[in-house]
């Protein structure tokens, strides 16, 4: 399945289909050389069925991890693009999750003032949401994605083959971004979750969240207005995922904890909690509120009272809201 996405900077196919990483070179450009990035946790059979694509090309593989998505990992991955002569013609090609995507994005945005990247997402998470849509990052001075671009990829390979070796933990991890889509955009798919045995309906769920995902990005690329909106759950995520010193839970963990959160309607956060825990995602952690409240008011840089949310009252319709921040802090959970 092919979806085209179109920004006002590019305009590239995003190819969901099982097996497309062993043939991953057919639909990648041939104008240069390639320069490939993954980290070590990227079973070596995926690695490797990449690497015998291209004979003599070099891997650039890093530490597996959150902590890995900073300014020393990018310089590093830097300097060994301009040790092996990556030209401006070349292309960064990136296996892997989130991290390697920020990352491999980010130095192609950066290198020679901005070469090509094709991603090849390996997770859940990335499959449904980081792969698409531009935005890379690092982490600076322990706040998540401080220092980064826009730089759309060249294309999105897609196969879902690759989460047979994905740990059952990063498996739901990622999903948590698709519960979100439901509950901002699509009814139908968050009943997935409610009434199905998900795991039969991946491509399904990854299909349509990237349609979602396109629709949002195509229409607001540099998150003016609606593209906000897919940040349901991560005002109080990311201050959750701060406070535990951007390791101990996982992104998408923290997204399920912020938007059960945040939500007003307890009929709904009856719903999503049933759903968060079919999904084996945690519906509390331990924390001192005061420390999370703190991080998120720094993360918003909130120089004034109030700040825009995203909020759910009916499921499928997420509108953006402004609330008092300190409104916030009795919602902690
Ligand atoms: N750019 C965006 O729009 C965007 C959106 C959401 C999240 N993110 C970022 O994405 C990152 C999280 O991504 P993630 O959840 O993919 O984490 P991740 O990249 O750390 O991957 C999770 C773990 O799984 C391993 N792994 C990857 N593929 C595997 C496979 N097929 N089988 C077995 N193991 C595999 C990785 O080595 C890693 O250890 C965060 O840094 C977050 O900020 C970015
Ligand atoms: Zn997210």
């Amino acid at each position: 399945m092919e979806i085209m996405v179109r920004t006002k900077t590019k305009t590239y196919p995003v190819i969901l289909e099982r097996g497309i990483l062993g043939k991953a070179s057919e639909y990648i450009s041939r104008k240069g050389r390639v320069f490939l990035v993954s980290d070590d946790g990227v079973p070596e059979t995926w690695r490797a069925l990449l690497q015998r694509q291209y004979p003599g090309a070099h891997m650039h593989v890093f530490l597996h991890g959150e902590p890995s998505k900073n300014m020393d990992t990018l310089r590093r991955l830097l300097e060994d693009m301009a040790e092996h002569q990556v030209a401006r013609n070349d292309t960064v090609v990136a296996l892997g999750g989130g991290v390697v995507g920020d990352l491999a994005g980010f130095a192609a945005s950066v290198y020679k003032r901005g070469i090509s990247y094709v991603n090849i997402p390996t997770t859940t998470l990335s499959q449904i949401d980081s792969s698409i849509g531009g935005k890379t990052a690092v982490d600076l001075a322990g706040v998540k994605n401080l220092v980064g671009a826009f730089w759309q990829p060249d294309a999105v390979l897609v196969d879902t083959d690759v989460l047979a070796t994905l740990p059952a933990r990063h498996f739901s991890n990622g999903l948590a971004e698709a519960v979100k889509e439901g509950l901002t955009f699509d009814e139908s798919l968050f009943e997935i979750f409610e009434k199905d045995d998900y795991p039969d309906h991946i491509d399904d769920i990854i299909y349509r969240c990237l349609m979602i995902k396109k629709g949002v990005v195509e229409r607001d690329e540099r998150e003016e207005g609606e593209r906000k909106l897919l940040n349901f759950g991560h005002t109080i995520g990311h201050a959750y995922e701060a406070s535990h010193g951007l390791a101990e839970y996982l992104h998408g963990e923290c997204v399920g904890m912020g938007m059960l959160a945040i939500m007003d309607d307890p009929a709904l956060k009856e719903r999503l909690k049933a759903v968060l825990q079919r999904l084996n995602l945690p519906i509390r952690c331990d924390n001192d509120k005061e420390e999370v409240f703190r991080l998120l008011r720094n993360d918003k840089k909130a120089s004034h009272d109030r700040i825009t949310i995203v909020q759910v009252d009916e499921i499928g319709k997420g509108y953006l809201k402004e609330v008092e921040i300190d409104s916030l802090r009795e919602k902690l959970i």
